[in-house]
C-alpha cells in the first residue's frame, strides 16, 4: 500500500510499504478522508513543540472497516467510520478518573504514533465510532475538529441561553462558535484580523463578527450584548493580544476557556483574573462523548462544514497539498485529502 511519510522538515515522500495485518483488538480501516490540521502544518516547518520526523501524520480522518480482528465484536466490516486519535497508558491517574484524554503518556495518531496518511490504519477498536447513515467521508474527518470544539464549550457546563465571544475563526473557532451555538448559546460573537475568516465565520451562521484590525472590540462587544458583555469568553488563538484582550475585557465572575496553543509565553495582568473573580480553564482535544456530541450535532443540521472546506486533493498530491495550504494560507480554512 501507499502512504505518505514527513521524512524530515518539509519533505513528504510517498512509499510504497507493505499492508498492515490487525491485531486481536484492532480494526483495520481503509482510508478515505484526511483532514489537514494546522499542527500537521506547525510540525512540517519542524515549528511543533511535540511532534518530529519521520512520522506518517493524519490525526482527523474517516473510513470504512475491511478487517477485524478476533477480538472484535462490536464493528463491522463495511461500517463507516471516524476515530479517537489517543493513545493512552490506562494506568496514570487521569486515565483512572475518567479524563483518559490528560493522560500523564498521551500519545496521539499522526502525532507521537503513525497516522492515517495511508491507505489502510489498524486501530483499537475502542477508539472507533461509527458514522451514522449518510454521512459523508468529508463530514466524517471534520468531526475530530468540531468535538475539540464541543469539548472546549463543553468545560463551561450548560451554556444554553448564554451570550459567548470566540476570540479567533481559524477552523477551531468557528467549530468552537458553532458548536456554542449548536449546544444552546444565544448568541455568539467571533473575532479575527481576517476579513475572509470572518466571512466564513458569517456564512456559517455566527451572530457577529469583529475585525479586530478595523474596529474596538469592546465597543463592538457592549453593541452586540449590551452593557454585561459576554457571558463566557473562548480563546482560540493562542497569543499574548487575544488572552490579554479576554482577561480585560470579561465581565466578572466569568469563565474564560484557553483552546490555543502558546507558542509563545504570554504576559498578561493576573491581578484582573483575581480582582473580577474570573475563571481561567485549559482544554485539550476531547472524549468520546465530545465525539457523539459532535457527530450529533451534525446530524441535527446545526454545523455547517461547507465553508470551511477549501480544497480536496488526491493522496498522490500530499505535498502539494501542503504546498497549497502555505501559499494560501489567508484563504484556506480546510484542506481534505481524498483516497
Ligand atoms: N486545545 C486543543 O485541544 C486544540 C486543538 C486544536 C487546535 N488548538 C489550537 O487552537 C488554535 C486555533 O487553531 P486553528 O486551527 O483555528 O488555527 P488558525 O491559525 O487557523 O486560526 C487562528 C486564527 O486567529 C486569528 N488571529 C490572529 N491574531 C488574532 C487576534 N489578535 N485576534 C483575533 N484573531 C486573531 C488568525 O487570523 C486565524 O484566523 C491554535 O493555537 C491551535 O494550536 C487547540
Ligand atoms: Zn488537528
Ligand atoms: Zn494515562
Amino acid at each position: 500500500m501507499k502512504q505518505a511519510r514527513l521524512i524530515e522538515p518539509e519533505k513528504i515522500v510517498l512509499e510504497d510499504v507493505e499492508k498492515p495485518v490487525p491485531e486481536k483488538s484492532q480494526v483495520l480501516i481503509k482510508v478515505k478522508r484526511i483532514g489537514v490540521c494546522g499542527s500537521d502544518i506547525h510540525a512540517y516547518y519542524d515549528q511543533h513543540p511535540y511532534i518530529s520526523c519521520p512520522i506518517v501524520q493524519g490525526h482527523e480522518f474517516s473510513g470504512e472497516i475491511v478487517e477485524m480482528g478476533e477480538d472484535v465484536d462490536t464493528l463491522s466490516l463495511g461500517d463507516r467510520v471516524t476515530v479517537l486519535p489517543q493513545l493512552v497508558c490506562g494506568q496514570c491517574y487521569p486515565c483512572t478518573h475518567n479524563s483518559y484524554h490528560i493522560c500523564n503518556d498521551l500519545k496521539v495518531i499522526g502525532c507521537q504514533a503513525d497516522g492515517a496518511a495511508r491507505e489502510y490504519i489498524p486501530v483499537d477498536s475502542r477508539l472507533v465510532v461509527k458514522l451514522p447513515e449518510g454521512m459523508s467521508f468529508d463530514f466524517g474527518a471534520m468531526v475530530e475538529p468540531l468535538a475539540v470544539g464541543v469539548h472546549a464549550v463543553a468545560r463551561l457546563g450548560d451554556v444554553s441561553g448564554m451570550n459567548i465571544m470566540v476570540l479567533g475563526a481559524g477552523t477551531i473557532g468557528n467549530l468552537t462558535a458553532q458548536a456554542a451555538k449548536g449546544l444552546g448559546a444565544r448568541s455568539v460573537l467571533i473575532t479575527d484580523i481576517s476579513g475572509y475568516r470572518l466571512e466564513k465565520a458569517r456564512d456559517c451562521g455566527i451572530d457577529f463578527g469583529v475585525d479586530v484590525s478595523q474596529e474596538i472590540l469592546e465597543t463592538k462587544l457592549e453593541e452586540a450584548f449590551g452593557h454585561d458583555r459576554a457571558d463566557a469568553i473562548l480563546e482560540c488563538v493562542g497569543v499574548e493580544d487575544t488572552i490579554a484582550d479576554a482577561i480585560a475585557l470579561a465581565r466578572k465572575g466569568t469563565d474564560i476557556v484557553i483552546v490555543g496553543v502558546f507558542a509563545e509565553k504570554p504576559a498578561v495582568d493576573i491581578g484582573l483574573v483575581q480582582d473580577k473573580e474570573l475563571r481561567l480553564m485549559g482544554t485539550l482535544m476531547y472524549k468520546e462523548e465530545d465525539y457523539r456530541t459532535a457527530i450529533g450535532l451534525i446530524q441535527a443540521g446545526k454545523i455547517r462544514f461547507d465553508p470551511l472546506i477549501s480544497k480536496h486533493f488526491r493522496f498522490e498530491d500530499y505535498p502539494q497539498a501542503y504546498k497549497y495550504i502555505e501559499a494560501y494560507r489567508d484563504k484556506t480554512m480546510k484542506v481534505l485529502i481524498d483516497l
